[in-house]
């Protein structure tokens, strides 16, 4: 049986309710959410309602038709980005942004004339909101920074930055795909602007689903046009949200699996699932700092991260260490550079790469000990 450490990519597995959800929807009522008065019509587009109650009591959104589906955090950090950064705007950012915040923010650069400032991390992966405050200038309008590093598992200090965001009246981006459903978001009290999520990871729902919360007084250029099943006969996109920035037939079946892993996470609590991944991560940073010669990078024991454990033998090749993990162990980890080329520069890593292990919900400490075991075995032989 596989041991799966890649859940900062995708979580696996998910709980039964989210298969079940998905299967009964495609064999009882798949009609189009929206388009048509019938009863699996209706019935498809109340799960899609359902679904967004149950991610609006999540992060603490009053009206769910402020949140609206996207089918991965990228396409929402696509929309929020092209949608609301205007030409000649400056956007501030991090050193250790995934590429779905870094590309469409130089391509905004390129093509639309925005600038973008990175602000330098320190090795650990932490910004600070004093750098923020200090990077502001007259034309700046956005912040855009992901709540926890897809490669170190450092968590920003958001709660400042959003202070400073309000008090300099500029608008917040957070890019929460490692940390929906892991760390406690109430977007509206935090003072985030856009919240863009992912469905597939501690959501634990399927892939091809996630969203993004849009404050109501961030109006967005929408990404699509199209069909809304709305004001047809207009031919401008309708102004109502959601559908202002949901066009075309949205994953049903997904967006059925995706309610009940947002139930599964309100039920067990947010709380409870960061408590539990933080100590599955101490026991596997623990263990592997104690092999020797195996180099863990971000926060340090101790200091609250996110369920990611990144480490480098040094002289030998990531991708050689997954793929032994991989073929000899049945251990599944991401080696490379994790879309995330800033993170590494950050790390010192830009040359080497990483191999990352992320756990989630389902990881068992036997497996963490299965894991260190299997890298001490590697490094005695490599
Ligand atoms: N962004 C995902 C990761 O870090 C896919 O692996």
């Amino acid at each position: 049986m596989v041991k799966y450490f890649d859940h900062a990519a995708s979580s696996w597995p998910k709980p039964p309710e989210v298969i079940e959800a998905m299967a009964k929807c495609v064999s009882e009522y798949a009609a189009n959410p929206g388009r048509g008065g019938h009863q699996m019509a209706v019935q498809a587009s109340r799960v899609l309602f359902q679904t967004r109650v149950q991610l609006a009591k999540l992060f603490g959104v009053r009206n769910a038709n402020d949140i609206v589906y996207a089918s991965n955090t990228t396409e929402a950090l696509n929309l929020a980005i092209k949608g609301y950064v205007k030409p000649g705007m400056h956007v501030i950012s991090t050193g250790v942004e995934h590429n779905s915040v870094r590309r469409p923010l130089e391509y905004m650069v390129r093509k639309h004339g925005a600038e973008v400032t990175y602000l330098k991390p320190d090795r650990k992966g932490y910004i600070t909101a004093q750098a923020v405050k200090e990077a502001v200038k007259a034309n700046t309008g956005l912040v855009a920074v992901s709540h926890s590093s897809n490669l170190l598992g450092t968590i920003q200090p958001l709660e400042e930055i959003a202070q400073v965001c309000r008090d300099k009246g500029l608008k917040l981006l957070v890019d929460a795909a490692q940390t929906a459903g892991i760390l406690p978001i109430r977007a509206e009290t935090m003072g985030i602007h856009m919240l863009a999520f992912p469905g597939h990871k501690g959501l634990l729902g399927p892939q091809g689903t996630g969203g993004l919360y849009l404050h109501p007084d961030v109006e967005l250029e929408p990404l699509l046009h199209g069909g809304t099943g709305s004001q047809s006969e207009a031919i401008d996109q309708p102004d109502v949200r959601p559908d202002r920035y949901e066009s075309g037939t949205q994953n049903t079946p997904g967006i059925a699996g995706l309610g009940e892993g947002v139930k599964f996470i309100l039920r067990t609590g947010v709380e409870a699932i960061h408590a539990k991944e933080f100590q599955l991560t101490q026991q596997l940073m623990e263990g592997l700092m104690g092999i020797g010669g195996v180099e863990v990078l971000g926060p340090d024991l101790g200091e609250d991260k996110t369920g990611i454990v990144s480490f480098r033998i040094p002289g030998v090749d990531a991708s050689e260490v997954a793929f032994i993990l991989d073929q000899t162990f049945e251990i599944a980890v991401r080696s490379g550079y994790h879309c995330t080329p800033l993170a590494h520069e950050t790390a010192g890593t830009a040359e080497t790469g990483a191999v990352r292990a992320s756990v989630g919900w389902y990881t068992t400490e036997s497996e963490v000990q299965d894991l260190i075991a299997a890298v001490t075995e590697i490094k005695k032989h490599l």
